[in-house]
């Protein structure tokens, strides 16, 4: 049990999942696992972070992790034992922040709250939460477009934390935010992750720092050289950082230790040979 953790059972396998898009290979014989980690005396979800290049592919893995997509070949499944992914089976937080745009922010996450058979009262307490939490309650009665990108943004995962059981996959949640706002995307992340011992948040993001700051596994998607060299088409997981076994999962002020300094630099090294 390195560092107090134990590893138990799978809440996620990606198995040998491939994806051509027209003559594009995208995804090549992609696997990894998710295990639900276990620490004495507390309760721990799972925050896996999937970092990327701008267009390797994450956001088709994402779509294809939240089943919102079929691959060509390999499957996703979720829980154990493992149940093939369905939509609707994880909250997805996506890239462009879909709302209901002729419903107000409070409407937006009632109905999300409906959706996964909250009874009205308790949408309503959590909702107020979240908006809150979000410094948005001035907002509530708003329609999206007349929200900023940051507001929008910040609403889309509140509806998603509305809504979702136990997974929930986000693409880019930390892009245009400012530092204020990060800080509280990113506690608001552990939070409801750490609220029950299976949850797993998914992130999706090219944003090494804010990434690692909050998660306990990290995978990187990149392409694998030939022998000459040469970048074979398709994303892979080249590198997994366990956090958790390296003393660096998030706690207060880990983002000035050193040691999750040298971590940083070793996956931007990396990340410009991907
Ligand atoms: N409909 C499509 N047909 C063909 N190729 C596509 C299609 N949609 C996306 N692609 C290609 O798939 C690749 C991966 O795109 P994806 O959006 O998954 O990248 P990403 O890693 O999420 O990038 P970013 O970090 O910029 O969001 C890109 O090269 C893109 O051009
Ligand atoms: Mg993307």
């Amino acid at each position: 049990m390195p560092n107090g953790y134990e590893v138990r059972d799978f809440v996620l396998q990606v198995k040998n999942v491939s994806l051509q898009l027209g003559s594009n290979q995208i995804l090549r014989d992609l696997s990894f696992e998710i295990k639900d980690i276990q620490r004495a005396g507390s309760t721990t979800g799972q925050i896996v972070g999937l970092l990327g290049p701008s267009g390797i592919g994450k956001t088709q893995l994402f779509r294809i992790l939240a089943g919102l997509n079929k691959p060509d070949t390999g499957e996703v499944l979720i829980g154990n034992p493992g149940k093939p992914v369905q939509r609707g089976m994880v909250g997805v937080v996506a890239q462009h922040y879909p709302l209901f745009e002729h419903r107000t922010v409070w409407s937006n996450l009632m109905v999300a709250g409906a959706r996964n058979g909250k009874t009205e009262g308790d949408s309503s307490r959590r909702a107020t939460e979240l908006l809150e939490r979000f410094g948005l309650l001035a907002w509530k009665d708003f329609y999206p477009a007349q929200l900023s990108g940051g507001q929008r943004q910040r609403v889309a995962i509140a509806q998603q934390i509305m809504c979702s059981e136990q997974f929930l996959l986000m693409d880019e949640p930390f892009s245009g935010l400012d530092c204020v706002a990060l800080d509280s995307v990113q506690e608001l992340i552990s939070e409801v992750t750490h609220a029950n011992e299976l949850n797993t948040t998914i992130v999706v993001s090219h944003d090494i720092a804010a990434v690692c700051e909050i998660a306990d596994h990290v995978l990187l998607l990149g392409r694998e050289p030939d022998e000459a060299g040469k970048q074979i088409p398709g994303a892979k997981v080249m590198a997994s950082y366990d956090l958790c076994e390296m003393g660096l999962a998030w706690r207060k002020g880990i983002a000035s230790e050193p040691e999750f300094h040298r971590l940083l630099d070793e996956i931007r090294q990396r990340f410009r040979l991907l």
